[in-house]
């Protein structure tokens, strides 16, 4: 791994011994935040479960499933581990922060999780609608039905209007969605869920919703349960094709800001979704130390809520964080001490993009441990590993995304053209990347 600790180039602030910082996780989300957190100077040392080149670059991975909470307790302890964060959602649904709160040790070390309660935000589609319903939140008009239901659920598609959305209620690595523009898809997306079993348990209950013609975007808070701090939005693009083709990806790429995201319009998601919404878990007695990603659409202006996920969008971060102006570690310890002391943050004017380069044939199936050359070629743009590891020799892929390349510039043109001039500095075999992230929002601008 040490040989690759040269290869970053990051200019940090020198690091006063104060925090042993952990990270949960493995992907780019994770080396963004062990990189805006190096340069804390109350950052002293980094350790990510598992990581991945990238984080090993800034401190120490260590070799653990993110669910395996005992395991994780022992290293907290040997380590002397001040604070944790935890990236994905698997650890939070899994339960990480009851576990902390009821093992004597770790009640004293902070963490920023939500509870397992709170991520049914995003564990449970059906629990999220509902949620939304009372708390009068925008999103689309639904129904939900279980197995039992199913005959009832066909008929109800047979007579809702097209384009209608079948969505399978529980996690289902972002492919438990069917936007259907016939009733044949519809049908046969229900029965894959139902019938087929496609999804296992996570399909135990099925959400059928109206379909919201718009924009999207994806906006994040930091909060201790009661205040937060709204972060940059971003804007992510999903699929796999360029002009939004193929299949849905964990995303290709993600450009901040979004031009429509304007005063106002943040102004309605503030009183219309994020307010109601921490108000509704404060009411529901949920404890809620985290991120909130809000996935909405724009309809004519008005924002309505697609998704709800309870931790940072990958690669939104990749974006976002890049254009925090912030000491985050600090930020990120208020908001788990129950205690953000500021609503606002000092964000950069400049625009920022972020390309993923992945393995070809990703989605679907795809090759790993192919090498990686020339990341330290690059001058203007910033990679954050997603899925590369070194092995005795080399740096190699160990994951259909690979690498996010990011930079910062004083409009989206000039962020993308920094990145797509240097982007085939890096090689591996099969690389794969979409040459026309931002163009559809350079497009509607013009
Ligand atoms: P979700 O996992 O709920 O975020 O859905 C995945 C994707 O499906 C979203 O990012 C949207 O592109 C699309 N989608 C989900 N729900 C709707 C809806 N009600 N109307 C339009 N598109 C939707
Ligand atoms: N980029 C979308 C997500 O993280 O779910």
């Amino acid at each position: 791994m040490i040989i690759f600790a040269g290869i970053f180039k990051f200019s940090y602030t020198k690091c006063s011994a104060f925090m042993n910082v952990l990270i949960i996780g493995s992907g780019g989300r994770e080396h963004a935040l062990c990189w805006l957190i190096k340069k804390s100077p109350y950052c002293s040392k980094i350790f990510t479960i598992p990581g991945n080149a990238g984080t090993a670059s800034l401190g120490e991975n260590i070799q653990l499933k993110v669910d395996d909470f005992k395991s994780i307790g022992q290293v907290i302890r040997e380590k002397a581990i001040d604070f944790v964060i935890a990236g994905p959602e698997e650890p939070i649904v899994k339960g990480i922060e009851a576990y902390f709160s009821s093992t004597e040790y770790l009640k004293k070390v902070l963490l920023l999780a939500p509870s397992a309660e709170g991520a049914m935000l995003e564990g449970s589609k059906d629990y999220a609608k509902n949620f939304m319903e009372r708390n009068s939140i925008p999103t689309a008009s639904y129904r939900t039905f279980t197995k039992e239901d199913y005959q009832a659920a066909c008929d109800y598609i047979g007579n809702h209007a097209l384009p209608l959305v079948v969505k399978a209620d529980g996690l289902a690595a972002g492919k438990g969605v069917t936007v259907a523009s016939s009733y044949e898809e519809a049908l046969s997306a229900l029965y894959a869920i139902f019938i087929n079993e496609k999804f296992g348990n996570a399909g135990n209950k099925v959400v059928i919703e109206q379909y919201l013609d718009g924009i999207e975007l994806s906006v994040f808070i930091l909060t201790d349960g009661e205040n937060y701090i709204l972060l940059p939005e971003a804007k992510d693009y999903k699929r796999v094709g360029e002009g939004d083709t193929g299949p849905n990806t964990g995303g290709m790429g993600s450009i901040s800001p979004v031009f429509f995201a304007d005063q106002a319009f943040m102004n309605k998601v503030r009183s219309k979704i994020i307010e109601p919404t921490l108000k509704g878990l404060q009411t529901d007695g949920i404890a809620y130390k985290g991120f909130i990603f809000f996935g909405l659409m724009n309809v004519k202006n008005e924002p309505y809520v697609i998704e709800y996920n309870v931790r940072l969008g990958d690669p939104e971060t990749e974006a976002i964080l890049p254009r925090i102006d912030e000491d985050f570690l600090l930020l990120m310890k208020q908001a788990a001490e129950g205690h953000l002391k500021q609503s606002e943050i000092k964000i950069k004017r400049e625009s920022s993009a972020t390309v993923m380069l992945v393995s070809g044939g990703y989605p679907e199936e795809y090759e790993k441990n192919k090498r990686i050359t020339g990341l330290e070629m690059l001058e203007q743009v910033t990679p954050f590993i997603a899925g590369a590891n070194a092995n005795e020799k080399h740096l190699v892929t160990t994951g259909g995304r690979v690498i996010a390349l990011n930079a910062l510039g004083n409009d989206l043109n000039s962020a993308l053209s920094k990145i797509y001039s240097e982007i085939n500095k890096i090689k591996f075999d099969n690389m794969y990347y979409r040459k026309d992230i931002g163009q559809d929002v350079i497009n509607l601008r013009e």
